[in-house]
């Protein structure tokens, strides 16, 4: 696990090891090459050295994540500050002052990976946590919530917050046509549009679970919960002008601020936090557990601290332990399960799937992914096994060779399971409680000033890029949140609207 035990990086910057090819023989000179008949002539095929490193760049390339391309990473500690033994069974949270390693990336979510670190876009918040029963990924953003409830719908929506497909350009119109017209987004197109969609820093933001997990209780029954990590150093933003500016001057702002933070011992902290609910409660509760554009008030469900988590180590290598992290909300331990979300439940497929495409089927053996402990000799071979491919062990369930098992405490008897499926069943249509919440953080931003004329200017600012047809069906969305909102957007927009062009969408 972590940068240290790889043999590549055994040799540290300070030391003067011995040059060699790939295949370990020595060079006597980095830029030497064979050449036939003295210095200027022709090359020699029979040069390993040059046309191994000339092949080996050609591959330097691995396909970039397909949405939250661009990050930053470093290794942390998770530490429990307060018992909570009532309500898990997870080995990490048993006992306060428990603490365990973790590596965590950050990342804007629709641009390419050179694009800048200040663009308005939700961001990615993921840890893996390396813990004595595996490894527990909390693949999370900096939004409590999400723009869809349906995954079929993921992989449309993302389409139009990347590039027309004709242009090649970001398309303003496509990017309103898709969330005027799926109108269940309007909650976090609320947090997307608030100077939080531009975070000053990784380190100024925090982290939501967004989607309900179930956590076992010690009497095998279970809560549902929902995750918050609320950073210690303050929620600080830029506004729209500022991070437009950065992204021309220094557009890897974000990824050079966490580095030298901790590069200068300025550990960045979060303190975590756990909402709980009965089944019982979640049967009764106004708003659908499942439903992932929803938070659950904090008067209803107070926060319950937990936990601190810090980041205290940078990598030694980018592309070996960050580019190469391989997140997946199906990386649970004991203890935990998801709900019924269904977002949540498709989540679960995606994330190793793409993970043996982008990285290949071995991906957890590459160190920043590998748990603390695995034996599992049956799933064997395949492309780069380099743990050994659990030498002789059997690669079945061989009646020569005893395994222990490890019994944990499953949900046995569940009548809830019944009403949970009926739940996820009513989540499609939009409804006059979708825009209540969304009404909500409009009313938080009206606690501190400038907040909602920031919005308003935000919005205006990049629907008026938009057609005109699409321009009023957004006024329409975002008066259904608040009437006056929508005719200020409106007033502010038509101001600086693009005129009706051409489109092939
Ligand atoms: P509360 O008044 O109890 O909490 C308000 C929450 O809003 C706080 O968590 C605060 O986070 C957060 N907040 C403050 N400013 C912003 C902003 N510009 N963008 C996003 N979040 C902000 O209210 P409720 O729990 O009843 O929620 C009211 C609204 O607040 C919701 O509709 C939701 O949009 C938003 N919210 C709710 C959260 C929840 O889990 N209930 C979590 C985050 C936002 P902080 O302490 O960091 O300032
Ligand atoms: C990254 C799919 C919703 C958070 C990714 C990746 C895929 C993906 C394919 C790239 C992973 C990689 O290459 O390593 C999906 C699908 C979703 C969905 C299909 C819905 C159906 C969400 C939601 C959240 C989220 C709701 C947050 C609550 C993240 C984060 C990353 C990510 C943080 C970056 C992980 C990293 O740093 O490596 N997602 N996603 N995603 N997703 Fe999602």
């Amino acid at each position: 696990m972590g940068s240290d035990e790889s043999p590549a990086s055994t040799f540290k910057y300070n030391q003067q090891p011995t040059y060699t090819t790939s295949s370990g023989a020595p060079v006597h000179h980095a830029e030497a090459y064979q050449r036939a008949g003295g210095p200027n002539g022709p090359l020699l095929l029979q040069d390993f050295h040059l046309i191994d490193q000339l092949a080996h760049f050609d591959r330097e390339r691995i396909p970039e994540r397909v949405v939250h391309a661009k990050g930053a990473g470093a290794y942390g500690e998770f530490e429990v500050t307060h018992d909570i033994s009532d309500i898990t069974v997870v080995d990490m949270l048993k006992t306060v002052g428990k603490k365990t390693k973790a590596v965590t990336r950050f990342s804007t979510v629709g641009g390419e990976k050179g694009s800048a670190d200040s663009a308005r876009d939700p961001r990615g918040f993921s840890i893996k946590f390396y813990t004595e029963e595996g490894n527990w990924d909390w693949v999370y953003n900096n939004t409590p919530i999400f723009f869809l409830r349906d995954p079929g719908k993921f992989p449309l929506f993302i389409h139009t917050q990347k590039r027309n497909p004709q242009t090649n350009l970001k398309d303003a119109t496509m990017f309103w046509d898709y969330l005027s017209t799926h109108q269940e987004a309007i909650h976090q197109v609320m947090h997307l549009f608030s100077d939080r969609g531009t975070p000053y820093s990784y380190r100024h933001m925090n982290g939501y679970s967004g989607h309900t997990h179930k956590w076992h209780k010690p009497d095998g029954t279970f809560n549902y919960v929902q995750v918050h990590l609320k950073t210690d150093q303050g929620s600080k933003t830029f506004n729209n002008a500022e991070a437009g500016k950065l992204a021309s001057e220094n557009p890897d702002w974000h990824t050079q601020d966490l580095f030298e933070s901790i590069e200068k011992g300025d550990y960045p902290s979060w303190t975590v936090y756990v909402q709980v609910l009965s089944p019982e409660q979640a049967e009764k509760f106004r708003w659908n557990v499942f439903d992932l554009t929803k938070v659950w008030p904090q008067k209803d469900v107070p926060l319950r601290p937990f936990g601190k988590f810090t980041l205290n180590k940078n990598p030694e290598n980018y592309f070996a332990e960050i580019e190469q992290v391989a997140f997946s909300p199906s990386h649970l331990v004991p203890g935990v399960e998801p709900s019924a979300d269904p977002v949540l439940q498709s989540r679960l497929f995606s994330y190793p799937d793409t993970h043996r495409h982008r990285l290949g089927v071995n991906y957890q053996q590459i160190p920043v992914n590998a748990p603390l402990h695995a034996f599992n000799p049956f799933q064997r071979d395949g492309a780069m096994a380099v743990n050994g491919n659990y030498g002789a062990n059997p690669n079945y369930p061989s009646s020569y060779r005893t395994l222990t098992y490890k019994q944990h405490s499953p949900i046995t008897n569940d009548p809830h399971q019944k009403w949970s499926a009926q739940a996820v069943m009513h989540l499609n249509e939009v409804v006059a409680e979708d825009y209540v919440q969304a009404k909500g953080l409009w009313d938080v931003l009206g606690r501190t000033e400038g907040q909602q004329a920031n919005f308003i200017g935000n919005v205006s600012g990049h629907l008026s890029a938009a057609r005109e047809d699409t321009r009023q069906r957004t006024y329409e969305m975002f008066s259904r949140v608040d009437k006056a909102l929508g005719e200020a957007i409106k007033t502010a927009t038509e101001k600086n609207a693009a005129p009706q062009k051409e489109s092939r969408l």
